[in-house]
């Protein structure tokens, strides 16, 4: 049996992490043979470039928009060789929080042509594409405001963490290419308003994962 890749994609605050528990609980449950993974970080190595791109380093200096890109797709690369190619070889079902998609919004969002994405994207997927993508579509302002008292929970150490208009205006960006993806993407990607409380939005996204898993071969009943 061939495996299913499943990529779960949304901005920040959108839900991402609650909704990829639930739907690996469920499939854990059903006793699926599941992996589950995240880029950037699904590797040893991946998490070292993780942290590469997501920390602030020391010394103030940042990515330039070419580097940070091919450390994304450096990324993307390893895990695909090292992880979920062989789990779909081995006909499991891999569920990634991240994937391509956040390339093509993000990245895109900073500035990123076309068709450098569509290159390096040529070179690192090899045609391969999720057979589903979930897509958590919220509002920017109502999801950083949710990340930002998530970070003062966490202590005031964090209450910098704050999202001023230009990361509000960049979010914005992301989301809309993220709805531009679903739109040019329809069968692939499932667009889920992610607003509505979390059980629902846990329905919806089942209502879209068992049929397909079920089409795989999969026993979800
Ligand atoms: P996460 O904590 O939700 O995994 O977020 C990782 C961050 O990395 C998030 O800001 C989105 C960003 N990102 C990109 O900019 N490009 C990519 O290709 C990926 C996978 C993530």
């Amino acid at each position: 049996m061939q495996g299913v890749l499943i990529t779960i994609e949304g901005i920040e605050g959108s839900g991402k992490s609650t909704q990829l528990l639930r739907l690996s609980e469920h499939l854990r449950h059903l006793e699926l043979p599941l992996v589950v993974s995240k880029e950037p970080g699904g590797t040893n190595l991946g998490r070292e470039l993780r942290r590469l791109l997501l920390e602030r380093h020391p010394s103030g200096e940042a990515w330039c928009a070419d580097a940070e890109l091919l450390l994304f797709y450096a990324d993307r690369a390893q895990h695909l060789e090292t992880v979920i190619r062989p789990a779909l070889a081995d006909g499991r079902i891999v569920l990634v929080d991240r994937f391509e998609d956040s390339t093509r919004a993000y990245q895109g969002a900073s500035g990123v042509g076309e068709s450098a994405l569509d290159r390096l994207s040529d070179l690192v997927l090899r045609g391969l594409r999720p057979h589903l993508t979930v897509l958590l579509d919220m509002d920017p302002e109502v999801s950083l405001q949710r990340v930002e008292v998530r970070n003062l929970a966490m202590g005031p150490e964090f209450a910098e963490t704050r999202f001023d208009d230009a990361e509000l205006a960049f979010h914005r960006r992301v989301r809309s290419r993220f709805l531009a993806i679903a739109q040019n993407h329809p069968n692939r990607v499932a667009l889920v308003p992610a607003r509505d409380p979390a059980d629902q939005v846990e329905a919806a996204i089942w209502a879209r994962v068992a049929p397909l898993l079920r089409s795989a071969g999969f026993r979800v009943d």
